[in-house]
């Protein structure tokens, strides 16, 4: 196995499918369906999502809304597909633990990050919701602070395009993928893999990112099992 523990980041967006809001549930148990391949493969494994699809403050910002209220929501709109991808991954007979990053003992533990560690060790799935519990940070910075602090191999960023390209391949047919590229490569051409805060995070502490497309099934596992999948980005 190429990685013993990995954090895998996954878009709230994603989750819509092909509805126009909210969770779609084929999706959902898709997405979980991979990661019990995963997890069944002896890999550790760590999630946060996003809450696009449910509320995204900063676009409630444009509005008109102040940013710190939007962000508290957006923070909720996790929570809200943690625990959906919690229930899928249970219905799976899958161990979970969801930790938030806010404190909302009713509904899941508070995050610690050495008793994240040993749920990890023990096999089971931690999800972190809430990002990071503070307004100004995306669910990508979340992604990369969590991934430090459980000292995870790798990000797995799950995103609809297959990884890296040298321009939008959804706009130039001419765009070619990267298989691998440095930090200082995608910081130097200005191409977007995360948003600074958390791209520097994840360079500064040397934890490589890949990009890849969690639509495509077997990606998550082919990859974990040290297939070319996607982009890699190291130092
Ligand atoms: P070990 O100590 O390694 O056995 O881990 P554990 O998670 O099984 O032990 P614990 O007794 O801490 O947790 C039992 C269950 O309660 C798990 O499903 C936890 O997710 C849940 N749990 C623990 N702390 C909290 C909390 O503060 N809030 C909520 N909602 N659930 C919690």
């Amino acid at each position: 196995m190429k990685y013993k523990r990995v954090l895998l980041k996954l878009s709230g967006e994603a989750l819509m499918g092909n509805k126009g809001f909210g969770i779609d549930n084929n999706r959902l148990m898709q997405y979980a369906n991979e990661i019990k391949s995963v997890s069944e493969f002896g890999v550790e494994i760590a999630i946060v999502v996003g809450g696009g699809n449910i509320f995204r403050g900063v676009q409630a910002s444009e509005g008109g809304m102040e940013r710190t209220q939007g962000d508290y929501m957006g923070m909720l709109a996790t929570m809200i597909n943690s625990m959906a991808l919690q229930a899928a991954l249970e219905s799976l007979g899958l161990q979970t633990r969801l930790q938030s990053a806010i404190e909302m003992k009713e509904i899941a533990e508070p995050f610690i990050r050495r008793k994240a560690v040993r749920h990890l060790e023990r096999g089971r799935i931690v999800i972190f919701g809430a990002g990071t519990g503070n307004p100004f940070f995306t669910t990508d910075s979340a992604a990369s602070l969590r991934a430090i602090e459980i000292e995870a191999n790798v990000i797995l960023k799950g995103t609809r395009v297959d990884g890296i390209y040298t321009a939008d391949p959804e706009k130039d047919p001419e765009a070619t993928k990267y298989s691998n590229i440095s930090f200082d490569q995608v910081y130097n051409m200005g191409l977007s893999v995360m948003d600074l805060t958390a791209f520097t995070l994840c360079k500064e502490n040397n934890l490589p990112i890949i990009v890849f497309d969690m639509n495509t099934s077997g990606n998550l596992l082919n990859l974990v099992q040290g297939a070319e999948v996607g982009t890699l980005v190291e130092a």
